[in-house]
């Protein structure tokens, strides 16, 4: 009992030192306006490894913040899908259990139906086609479609092109998906877009896919060149199918709950810093995508590459998706291919 007591006080003692210490230096910075010790600490959620481009864009997010801030905002990022799976984490930020993700339009547009109409299939010619729009006046309307979602979208990141692979065979026409089971984002368009192409589509979240390819309860996936390779899938699926069906964009983005807490230069610094964030992604995206394709090609995967005529069968097929996506939405559809005849 005594001993326990003892304890106690030499904990007290050392939390009372501690206590002094962090003061003491708190006023210090705060004395030299340097470095004060954070107002706010935040949390950023990612489902990819350390090593991907969208994390190092968080790493660097969260650096500029802090720098800017002098400190009073501090941004943890959790990678890896500690915070769980892309949608579970959205719902957060709706709530602001969680301040900050980084997340695919396919997860997010079920929670912003309107936003499928920036990952249609087929949509956009090329990469500089994408950041026209994105960085344009129509990404700007998009971002402000989130109003009210109770999700602040801050930037846009690049996730290049998705292509399908497959465990058993290679798929060189149309004709060869049709029966496959397809793994796809918890996304409607996106297990639309699979079913109009004549395979099943199995919706499932990221962190599932591996297993579910291996165990054969799957017979295939889509995914950009830099997933592929950095969740292994190229381990269990050796079959890549270049038909580059969508051009799906991601968003960086904050709880509005947590963006209302902040006075107005604070929202300034943060949106600034993101798109400087964001630049730096995109950056990475265009190396590590092509690292990515000699490292599973020297892994001994098939690449196909597809045909312009049966990429062209391919993105034919996919008009009933826009039908039934996009009625509402044609003029936007038209004002962005406007924006690709322009280049
Ligand atoms: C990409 C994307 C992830 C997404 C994943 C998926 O890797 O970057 O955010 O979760 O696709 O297919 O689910």
């Amino acid at each position: 009992m005594k001993r326990r007591m003892a304890v106690r006080m030499l904990q007290c003692a050392l939390f009372l030192v501690l206590g002094v210490v962090t003061a003491a230096c708190g006023s210090m910075y705060g004395k030299d306006g340097q470095e004060s010790a954070p107002e706010f600490v935040f949390t950023y959620a990612e489902n990819q490894a350390e090593d991907y481009p969208t994390t190092k864009g968080a790493y660097k997010f969260a650096e500029l913040v802090k720098e800017r801030t002098k400190g009073r905002i501090e941004i943890l990022v959790y990678a890896e899908g500690e915070l769980g799976d892309e949608q579970a984490v959205v719902k957060q930020l709706q709530y602001g259990g969680i301040d900050f993700v980084r997340a695919s339009l396919s997860s997010m547009s079920e929670f912003v139906p309107e936003l499928n109409v920036l990952q249609m299939p087929y949509l956009y010619k090329n990469s500089e086609h994408m950041w026209k729009v994105l960085d344009g006046e129509i990404g700007d309307e998009f971002m402000e479609i989130l109003d009210g979602s109770g999700l602040t979208g801050l930037s846009w990141y690049d996730a290049g092109t998705r292509n399908f692979y497959w465990t058993e065979k290679p798929v060189q026409k149309l004709e060869d998906i049709k029966g496959m089971k397809i793994r796809v984002q918890e996304s409607e368009m996106m297990a639309a877009m699979v079913e109009t192409l004549g395979g099943t589509a199995i919706p499932m979240t990221y962190d599932k896919v591996y297993s579910a390819l291996e165990t054969g309860e799957i017979d295939g996936a889509e995914n950009n060149w830099p997933s592929y390779e950095s969740v292994r899938h190229y381990e269990v699926a050796p079959y890549y199918t270049v038909d580059e069906h969508t051009r799906v964009p991601e968003m960086q983005l904050m709880s509005q709950y947590t963006w209302e807490k902040l006075s107005l230069e604070d929202q300034r610094i943060i949106l600034e810093c993101a798109k400087e964030s964001a630049l730096y992604e995109r950056k990475l995206w265009t190396q590590r995508s092509e690292a990515s394709q000699r490292r599973v090609r020297s892994a001994g995967c098939v690449v196909i590459e597809l045909s312009d005529e049966e990429k062209e069968r391919f993105q034919d097929a996919m008009m009933p998706v826009y039908q039934r996506f996009c009625a509402d939405y044609m003029d936007v559809i038209d004002r962005i291919v406007k924006v690709g005849e322009e280049q």
